[in-house]
């Protein structure tokens, strides 16, 4: 995930070109910080661009910085996905006559295709970044005679995957080209300056008046104009002008309360990144090492461990293999048993989990191959494993995790339809697997509209008590978990998660009048849930069912007290999906009892001690 920002502006607007720069990268922080770099139209006509590995306060100190001046600029934060951070894989990106500069977020996955159709024309590449070819292809349409607009759409018309991009051309220096696919993208209009970027808080100092950029659109910002157009025709985006509101502090978290709720409700995006960011990869060395494999391990800790938890569920149920889940600390306990011919896959969101490493290192002396899941492809995980498998989620600030658990699973998900299809597995339509995950990101987002009122409703329910049980079956489980983990690590309530079938084995010890239980109706086994919440209403207990909407199981409409009602999907999608909800609940909780969910007591984002 990285930041992108551009402005054009006539000469009556009294703001400094500097200035502007370096309020709109310091707010796009969030979304990358490994690398920043900025592109402006300097008086001599040519470009000055100025960028580097590393923070926007550690680039923007340069001297030849503070003297930037000129009328039209682009500028980016980077969080690599393709190339390690280096000052060459910064962006701005140019073509070879450097009168092209672009900045970029998202993936173009055919990115190699479109590269080699252009070095066979003799372009020379500058960086390792997916990016660059956008710069080379609109100079390849320019000199076929296209002008600058034309090559550029027709640069864009090539592209397959996510991408928000900025673009200025010297033969056209008034104007910044931008397009739109999956990756956010908005127009700030101001007095005598323009803006696009990737959030509204990176211009919100200098205008509230915004427009909302849709996917396909593509078009073009001077000083006093703002061109769309969709599908080759004009597009009039006046009664779509709209003026935000937005405080000092909510600007950091791009218009949320809390980086929690932003990154509760920016998984669409996330889900959608990461499955394009999974198709960019080429896993056949991972598929071959888990088809050969004697035993599938998945370790990880926390809300690693329980996508783990699920993922091993899937490697069996779907696949009839021999995968097991384990925390991370414990699994040098069991480390004897692993031997050569194993797969141990490390699950982590930072990659630096002193816990998950130590189990991987342990796993490699044993013999066993190592595969790194982790959303930080140069952590220490990643760089110790044999192979790495990047989720590419863009940065997560909150300490509970949210977006990473969903992309987490899509992630083993994906890897689990991939074999299937690798390995010919008869029984398993893994095109369908991989359709279902593909539109993850869509029901994602029906979740979090169709739901999110409710939640709140349960929450102010649940502010008042001491302790909560999750129930699920099967899958369910390590969904369930997940939740009682949230409700705890924010809400500081004592909650707990179980099989359903356990909860009369001890547990119903605890329930009495108004002892609130949340049933997992995965749509999956969901009769096995039946008597189970039948024993827990029979002791008063306070049910909350999230459950698909038109399921028909009597037990939901009869027993239940709140119901979070769930958009049909296919199981694949309700797997990643269905934490959503909890996740509301736990998050609208620790807002109600007036506690801060970003910075949970006692706990860090990531353990690096043992
Ligand atoms: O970075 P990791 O995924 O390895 O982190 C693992 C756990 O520390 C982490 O998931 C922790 O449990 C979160 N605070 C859960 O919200």
């Amino acid at each position: 995930m990285c930041g992108i920002i551009g402005f054009a502006k006539s000469g009556n607007a009294p703001l400094r070109c500097s200035d502007v720069l370096v309020e709109g990268l310091r707010k796009l922080e969030y979304r990358g910080y490994d690398s920043v770099g900025v592109a402006v139209v300097s008086k001599n006509g040519g470009f000055v661009i100025i960028k580097d590995v590393g923070s926007v306060d550690r680039v923007v100190k340069a001297p030849e910085f503070e003297v930037l001046d000129g009328s039209v600029a682009i500028g980016h934060t980077r969080w690599a996905t393709h190339g390690k951070p280096s000052k060459e894989n910064a962006h701005p990106h140019t073509d070879c006559s450097k009168r092209v500069a672009v900045v970029h977020n998202g993936i173009i996955e055919n990115y190699l295709e479109l590269k080699n159709v252009v070095l066979g024309e003799g372009h020379v590449f500058m960086s390792e970044t997916d990016t660059e070819v956008v710069a080379h292809l609109i100079e390849h349409f320019k000199k076929l005679g296209a002008k600058p607009f034309e090559a550029f759409k027709k640069a864009v018309a090539m592209l397959r995957g996510s991408y928000a991009l900025a673009v200025v051309d010297l033969d056209e220096p008034d104007r910044i080209f931008f397009a739109r696919s999956v990756s956010p993208l908005v127009i700030g209009l101001g007095n005598n300056i323009n803006f696009v970027s990737s959030d509204i808080t990176a211009f919100v100092k200098y205008t509230n008046r915004v427009v909302v950029l849709q996917d396909g659109e593509v078009g073009y910002v001077s000083s006093s104009e703002v061109y769309v157009e969709f599908n080759g025709r004009p597009v009039d985006v006046s009664s779509r002008i709209r003026l935000v509101e937005l405080d000092a502090q909510s600007i950091e978290k791009g218009g949320f309360p809390h980086y929690m709720t932003k990154e509760i409700f920016e998984q669409p995006y996330a889900l959608a990144q990461t499955f394009s960011a999974l198709q960019t990869q080429n896993i056949s060395d991972v598929l071959r090492v888990l088809e050969e494999a004697r035993k599938i391990y998945i370790v990880g800790a926390g809300t690693s461990y329980h996508a783990s938890l699920l993922g091993a569920i899937a490697f069996k149920r779907f696949l009839g293999l021999d995968a097991e889940a384990l925390i991370s600390s414990e699994f040098r306990v069991i480390s004897r048993a692993v031997k050569w011919g194993d797969v141990v896959i490390g699950v982590s969101q930072s990659g630096e989990t002193i816990d998950t490493l130590l189990a991987l290192r342990e796993a490699r002396e044993r013999g066993a191959k190592t595969v790194a899941l982790v959303n930080n492809q140069f952590s220490t995980i990643a760089r110790e494993s044999d192979y790495v498998i990047s989720m590419r989620a863009g940065p997560e600030i909150a300490v509970a995790a949210t977006k990473t658990f969903t992309t987490q699973v899509l992630s083993l998900l994906y890897i689990v339809a991939r074999l299937a299809e690798f390995t010919g597995a008869i029984d398993v339509d893994y095109k369908a697997l991989i359709q279902g995950l593909k539109m993850s990101h869509e029901v994602a987002q029906r979740v979090l509209e169709a739901c999110t009122e409710v939640c709140k409703a349960i929450a102010t329910r649940l502010a008042e008590k001491q302790s909560a049980y999750y129930l699920g079956r099967v899958f369910g489980v390590p969904i369930a978990m997940e939740g009682a983990l949230k409700l705890k690590e924010i809400a500081y309530i004592h909650a707990e998660a179980y099989p359903a079938g356990e909860s009369k084995h001890g547990p119903i010890a605890l329930v009495e009048e108004g002892f609130p239980v949340v049933f997992i109706y995965l749509g999956f086994l969901d009769e096995m849930l039946e008597s189970n919440v039948e024993e827990m209403k029979a002791r008063g207990a306070y049910v909350i069912a999230v459950a698909q909407g038109d399921t028909v199981l009597g037990s939901i409409a009869k027993y239940s007290n709140a119901v979070v009602k769930m958009p049909k999907a296919p199981l694949e999608v309700r797997l990643i999906t269905y934490v959503i909800p909890l996740q509301l609940i736990a998050y609208y909780t620790s807002v109600i009892k007036g506690l801060d969910p970003d910075k949970p007591r006692n706990l860090a984002k990531t353990v690096t001690v043992i």
